[in-house]
């Protein structure tokens, strides 16, 4: 998306800073600026500025600082595009419609009209709860001690006991069939005709993190199964790059954010003042969740379940978190099952406690391998001090490893002397080992690139050279063929060169450009064409520097060759031409 200088202008122009700002924290007229508290860090009293003359906010405590698109990317986290929308639409001014293809605004009007589904069913569903076919729900709520806040807050709902009453609903307002059957709210049957896919169980929606809803999970009220349902995957509502509570977890402004397993647990939490929680939909952590999150915090406290299931899901989320770059805390809720059970159980205050206490991904896991070994009987506690070495021995970085070398020593009350010992041992084995393993691979990665662009180049340089001195044809005659372009898009342009020059004795580069249809084929055949040679002054030089061209073409065709094939006799060949090839001459010169 892309909008012109002007228009930016404009918007920032028909913003006033002093006002937006003023929309989000308190501001005092002090002088010629407004003072706050700063939104981007921890203060008591406040240093942040705002300027009505220069349209610009500084914050003297933390340094945050910039006009009022920063503010507010930084502090809704909106990207930039979000940003002028959410401005030109407070400045009541109207952004021109973006070009999109056909195929792109068919895309994006059918989503519409799933996120406007999506939209009225929560509706639906909201004003079910709070009428009187939705008393049970509602009670089921409140026992289970959500407040009526909260509830309008997650925008909670009911689905009642008819089959088919959302069905009816949404075909009033006037969706089709084929429209209702891709939201994933209803089934639709040929003879039975539409039918709800919830029915009796609480509803929560699921937004995004435009806060558009996307989709559903319903719990049923008390024991049944399954316990919980939720949408089908759609065009709108995917699962893995969705987490729910996010939409208002992403203006929390905390450092980190807590991940937990349930819905019920994030509303819990919620309400305990811990609006930095999120969870995901009932399936398993993805890289696409952890970039997600990256996006708004550097790191992540999990609060999955202290059961058993519960550690395995953290421990396979772990590795993920880490790989998007995120640090990663686990927080211990024993004996209770999960955070809603603790808070109903400790409050919040106990819960704030842990998360102080919550220890490093790395201390976890090193203690749920202890978990399997016995302190008391001196063989498995030898095997789990050997399993605890190579673990640490795999942590790069020395002063890490030192420290959580120290802090397992201390834990597991083992003799640091020893540990180290073991460590260094494994080290030299594990990290050596793995890092070695990585740097050649790396280094043959390089070297294979390296020479696969060596190989294209040389047979583009060699179709320039014969475009620019198209009389090469003949003199390359016998020695250069067709074949020798062994790159794909080379030798489809290769072809069509030889054969115009067989016919015509020239060549007609536009001509063979009519053959591509795509802008990159264009684009990529025009620069074999247009491109110039770099002539050296004395036609010895040019000679040589052909000549190597040519004999580099003709090498790795015959390496081609010689990859692909196990004939004996085709070998000896082709060892014969290389060392031929040595030989070659090409000259330039022509009469
Ligand atoms: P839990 O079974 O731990 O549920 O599943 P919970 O959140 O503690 O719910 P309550 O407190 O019993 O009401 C955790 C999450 O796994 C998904 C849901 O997202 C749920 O919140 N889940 C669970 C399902 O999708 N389907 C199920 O049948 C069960
Ligand atoms: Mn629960």
């Amino acid at each position: 998306m892309y909008y012109s200088e002007d228009i930016v202008e404009e918007v920032r122009s028909r913003n006033d800073i002093v006002d937006v700002i003023s929309g989000y924290i308190g501001l005092k007229k002090k002088g010629a600026s407004y003072f706050g508290l700063c939104p981007f860090h921890n203060e008591k009293s406040p240093s942040f500025s705002v300027s009505r003359e220069k349209q610009m906010y500084y914050c003297f405590g933390c340094g945050a600082g910039g006009n009022v698109f920063t503010f507010v990317m930084e502090y809704e986290n909106f990207t930039f595009p979000e940003t002028l929308k959410i401005l030109a639409d407070r400045a009541g001014m109207e952004l021109p419609e973006v070009e999109l293809s056909e195929s792109e605004k068919k895309e994006a009007d059918y989503k519409a009209v799933l996120r406007e589904m999506n939209r009225q069913a929560a509706n639906y569903f909201y004003l079910l709860l709070h009428s009187e076919r939705g008393k049970s729900a509602y009670e089921y709520l409140t026992n289970r001690g959500i407040t009526k806040e909260m509830i309008k807050k997650f925008g909670l709902g009911y689905a009642d006991i008819y089959s088919n009453d959302l069905y009816q609903y949404l075909k009033s307002k006037g969706y089709t069939d084929a429209q209702l059957k891709d939201s994933g709210l209803v089934n639709i049957d040929e003879k039975r005709g539409g039918s709800d896919k919830f029915w009796n169980r609480v509803m929560f929606p699921i937004l995004d993190t435009n806060s558009k809803v996307i989709g559903f999970g319903g719990r049923v009220m008390g024991d049944g199964n399954p316990k919980y349902l939720n949408s089908k995957e759609t065009a709108v509502f995917d699962k893995s790059r969705n987490l729910f509570g996010l939409n208002l977890a992403r203006t929390s402004r905390k450092s980190y954010f807590i991940v937990c397993e349930g819905y019920m647990d994030v509303i819990t939490m919620h309400q305990a003042g811990f609006t930095n929680t999120v969870a995901s939909l009932g399936t398993a952590f993805t890289p696409q969740h952890g970039n997600l999150l990256k996006r708004y915090v550097k790191e992540v406290i999990l609060a999955y379940d202290s059961d058993e299931a519960g550690t395995k899901a953290a421990l396979r989320a772990i590795p993920i978190l880490k790989e998007s770059g995120l640090s990663v805390r686990i927080l211990n809720l024993k004996p209770y099952k999960d955070p809603d059970e603790f808070i109903k159980e400790l409050g919040s205050e106990q819960l704030e406690e842990r998360i102080g206490q919550a220890v490093s991904s790395f201390m976890f896991e090193i203690s749920v391998l202890e978990g399997q070994y016995n302190q008391n009987d001196p063989e498995s506690w030898t095997l789990f001090t050997h399993e605890l070495a190579k673990k640490l021995a795999t942590i790069s970085e020395r002063l890490e490893r030192q420290n959580y070398l120290d802090a397992c020593a201390r834990t597991y009350q083992l003799n640091k002397r020893d540990l180290e010992e073991l460590v260094n041992r494994y080290g030299m084995t594990a990290s050596q080992y793995q890092k070695e393993a990585r740097d050649k691979e790396r280094e043959r990665r390089v070297e294979k690139d390296n020479k696969d662009d060596g190989y294209r180049q040389s047979q583009r340089l060699l179709l320039t050279w014969m475009v620019n001195e198209p009389r090469l044809f003949e003199r390359l005659e016998g020695i250069i063929g067709v074949d020798d372009f062994i790159e794909p898009s080379y030798h489809s342009v290769a072809a069509m060169l030889f054969e115009q020059y067989e016919k015509e004795k020239k060549v007609m580069p536009a001509k063979i450009l009519n053959q591509f249809t795509e802008v990159e084929e264009h684009n990529q055949v025009a620069s074999i064409f247009n491109t110039m040679l770099k002539m050296a002054p004395s036609e010895e030089d040019n000679e040589k520097a052909l000549t190597d061209v040519v004999k580099r073409v003709k090498e790795y065709r015959i390496n081609y060759e010689m990859e692909h094939s196990n004939d004996i006799i085709l070998w000896q060949k082709l060892i014969r031409d290389k060392a031929e090839l040595q030989k070659l001459h090409i000259s330039l010169h022509f009469s």
